[in-house]
């Protein structure tokens, strides 16, 4: 018999190629049980955490669990139609989301696709909705600031751009109209915010999309949403989704190339409402795949789901472009109470917080925020200078009030200098009151600090500061643009600006009080 080597080698190809497909069941899995939007599979031993399935359907999985035996996976899609003994294929690919600037206006769910019903989304590129958070050396600390419009907040609890700053706060105690204010004020500066709505009513969300649409601020703002009748693994991904669709813009710049040195790149707006709903669709989704329950029933890792979140954050170093990520985080209390484990997580991993507090809102003090547990422990470096200047005192000034009106409601003689030290905090106070979706330019608001802190509102009365302050921004925008300018841009207040400022106020003062002689006390 001849042996063909030919022959020979042939059959070994063969016996290889056969081999390799062979192997190839390492690719593929198949569905042991299924329900509640979770499916164990068997197979797939080669499949990697946080890896995507193709499973038949259109359904897609994503690996959360690795076990011995088994793969656990979240599915999506018409979860519905998946049954027992159906394949799983591997994909190689990570969770990824559609980015870019085709996604700036639109209104769409944790996995990127369009539900405002304006028509596909012009988006080439994808991004992996994970990404492992800037290191210290591709960082640099802030120093913009990161203006919200709100008086009692750029006065005080000062924001940076590339801060994580939590709003924190019972239901309904405005938290999420800050959020909203905040979004509006960006308007014109550049900034691109993302609006993550996760377990919220669809009625909630869509009360706030038409908002920031009648506010003009739909044409810089991308709306991701999972709301309460999504499923939990859609709520538990949108955050990541929003912060990938975000730092998009913080990687690259304004021509889509990616940021460097000369090529500056964007500034980013995040804001996740609420990181409490999310957790729990992460508790829901943990429990589901078996994994151990451990305080308040959460996984041992769910600090790791908010804190791989919220170190994305950043400002980048000039080599890099620049960019910043500036994270607003919203979570909601019961009773007040932030000592509960997920407050207390996100109250850690953030940079200071803004507390709001019902008792605050109903007695009429809104925006309802508790200055004296609220904090930024990094945004005052970056702060407007003039702010810094007039808000210096502003603090302290308020929790001396605060004190006083607590003791003086035992006692009826006061000494003249704690009554003037009441009605000085009393107008303070005032001052500091903000309607919703009405967020001030910095200059007006240093003006209006200014009035109250120098005692310019001393002899008005309580009820008359607000309807002053209007007539004092109307007097200083038609008549003293010069003035309003500097207090914007200078390196420092001056001796100028705040002679300045005091003839403007005094003035606007003398108009307010010829039109309302009742004003005065
Ligand atoms: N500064 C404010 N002045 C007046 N009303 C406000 C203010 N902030 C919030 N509100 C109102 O309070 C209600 C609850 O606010 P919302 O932001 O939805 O609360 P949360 O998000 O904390 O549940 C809304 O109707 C909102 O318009
Ligand atoms: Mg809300």
């Amino acid at each position: 018999m001849d042996i063909n080597v030919a022959e020979i080698t042939k059959a070994l190809r063969r016996q290889i190629e056969g081999f390799e497909q062979s192997v190839d069941v390492a690719e593929v899995g198949t569905v042991v049980s299924v329900g509640d939007g979770i499916a164990r599979l068997h197979g797939l031993e080669k499949v990697m955490a946080g890896e995507l399935l193709d499973l038949p359907h259109g359904v897609t999985g994503l690996v959360l669990n690795l076990e011995e035996d088994s793969v656990g996976a979240v599915l999506f899609g018409e979860v519905s139609l998946i049954k027992e003994g159906d394949q799983a294929r591997r994909t190689r690919k990570i969770a990824s989301v559609p980015v870019g600037p085709g996604m700036v206006g639109r209104v769409v769910d944790a996995l990127g696709s369009p539900v405002d019903g304006k028509g596909p989304i012009e988006s080439r590129e994808l991004a992996p909705v994970e990404r492992i958070a800037p290191g210290v050396t591709d960082r640099q600390p802030v120093k913009e600031p990161l203006q919200t419009g709100i008086k009692a907040i750029d006065a005080m609890i000062p924001i940076g751009r590339g801060q994580r700053e939590l709003i924190i706060g019972d239901r309904s105690t405005g938290k999420t109209a800050i959020a909203v204010d905040t979004i509006i004020n960006q308007k014109g500066t550049g900034v691109i915010c993302v609006y993550v709505a996760i377990g919220q009513k669809k009625s909630t969300i869509s009360q706030v999309v038409k908002t920031l649409e009648e506010n003009g601020a739909l044409g810089h703002t991308i709306i991701v949403q999972a709301s309460a009748s999504e499923p939990a693994p859609l709520q538990y991904l949108a955050p990541y989704s929003g912060c990938a669709m975000g730092d998009y813009f913080q990687f690259h710049g304004a021509d889509g190339k990616p940021a460097s040195k000369t090529n500056p790149g964007g500034h980013v707006l995040c804001i996740y409402d609420d990181l409490s709903k999310q957790a729990a669709a992460y508790r829901e989704i943990s429990l589901l795949l078996r994994r151990p329950p451990g305080r308040e029933a959460y996984p041992g890792d769910v600090f790791y789901l908010h804190s791989r979140l919220l170190e994305r954050a950043s400002k980048l170093n000039d080599d890099l472009g620049g960019g910043s990520l500036t994270a607003l985080p919203v979570i909601e209390t019961q009773a007040g109470d932030i000592s509960t484990y997920i407050p207390t997580n996100v109250i850690s991993i953030t940079d200071g917080q803004i507390f709001l507090e019902s008792d605050l809102f109903y007695a009429g003090q809104r925006p309802a925020i508790n200055v004296g547990i609220s904090v930024s422990r990094v945004g005052g470096s970056a702060q407007v200078r003039c702010m810094r200047t007039v808000s210096g005192t502003l603090r302290l000034d308020l929790a001396q009030y605060r004190e006083l009106a607590a003791f003086s409601q035992f006692g009826s003689d006061l000494d003249k200098a704690t009554q003037s030290q009441l009605n000085r905090g009393k107008r303070l106070t005032e001052v500091l009151k903000q309607n919703v979706f009405v967020p001030m330019d910095v200059a007006l608001q240093v003006a209006s600090v200014f009035s109250g802190t120098k005692g310019f509102l001393d002899d008005l009365r309580v009820e008359a500061v607000l309807p002053f302050e209007k007539t004092l921004h109307r007097y200083l925008s038609s008549e003293r643009e010069a003035l309003l300018a500097e207090v914007r841009t200078a390196k420092k207040m001056t001796k100028e600006i705040e002679d300045g400022l005091a003839a403007a106020v005094s003035e606007a003062k003398k108009l307010y009080l010829a039109d309302n002689p009742s004003a005065k006390v």
